[in-house]
């Protein structure tokens, strides 16, 4: 009897440690793929939500082209504290911005005072340079006096870059829309679909000898 309880105990303690066994490799299987799968959603997430990302899918060209005036004049309601935008108007915070888009970059405005940093950076204020500059003033001019954190909505800058340019004496023409970022976009996604398959096709790969071994062995 001893004997037999030893034995069936032996099969329980047995059972138990593959159990075990079988629980780890299982809980070590699905925490190795947890992360691959949760990086897709990430991946989207950075493209639909950050500025630059959404910048690169939508081009600022095709925003401004269908841009909304009068909610840009409404976003400009974050400008308004520092920022007058009228003819010969008075220079606050930060300059008068009448006129401002295609203008010299951090010159005249009724001499206001800018910072070393901002005039460092030259050229002219073009549609793309004020989204970038809308996006962070920190970032695209580093010791900007510009105390504003910037707008993460491309759509959103878009709509007051275009009003703003109508807030002049002289409208500048809308940069033309291009078409070769649009072709781009779709064959960026079918790359990342095909590195997906990719990774499954190495479990056949590694099948693939074993089944060619009995051929040999035929032979
Ligand atoms: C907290 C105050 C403040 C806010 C808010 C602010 N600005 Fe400014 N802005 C400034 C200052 C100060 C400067 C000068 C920056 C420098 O010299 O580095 C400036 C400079 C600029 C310039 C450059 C002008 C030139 O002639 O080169 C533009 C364009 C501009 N701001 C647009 C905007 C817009 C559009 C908004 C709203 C989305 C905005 N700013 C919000 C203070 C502000």
């Amino acid at each position: 009897m001893d004997n037999r309880t030893n034995t069936i105990a032996g099969w329980v303690l047995g059972a138990a440690i593959v159990a075990l066994g079988a629980g780890i490799v299982s809980s070590e299987f699905f925490r190795a793929e947890r992360p691959e799968k949760m990086g897709y959603p990430i991946e989207g997430v950075v493209e639909d939500g950050d500025g630059g990302g959404a910048a690169a899918a939508v081009p600022i060209e095709a925003l401004l082209a269908s841009a909304d005036l009068s909610a840009g004049e409404k976003a400009f309601a974050k400008c308004a504290a520092c920022h007058s935008v009228q003819k010969g108007g008075a220079n606050g915070i930060g300059p008068d911005l009448w006129g401002v888009v295609g203008d010299h970059i951090a010159e005249g405005r009724g001499g206001f005072a800018f910072s070393s940093a901002l005039k460092a950076k030259g050229g002219t204020w073009t549609f793309q340079a004020l989204d970038e500059w809308l996006t962070s003033p920190r970032k695209y001019a580093e010791g900007t006096k510009m105390t504003f954190a910037g707008i993460g909505k491309a759509e959103e800058r878009a709509n007051l870059i275009a009003w703003l340019n109508q807030q002049s004496d002289s409208p500048q023409p809308l940069p033309a829309v291009p078409a070769a970022p649009a072709e781009e976009a779709p064959a960026a996604e079918g790359a990342a679909d095909a590195a997906a398959p990719a990774d499954n096709a190495a479990a056949p790969a590694d099948a693939a000898p074993a089944a060619e071994t009995p051929a040999a062995a035929a032979q």
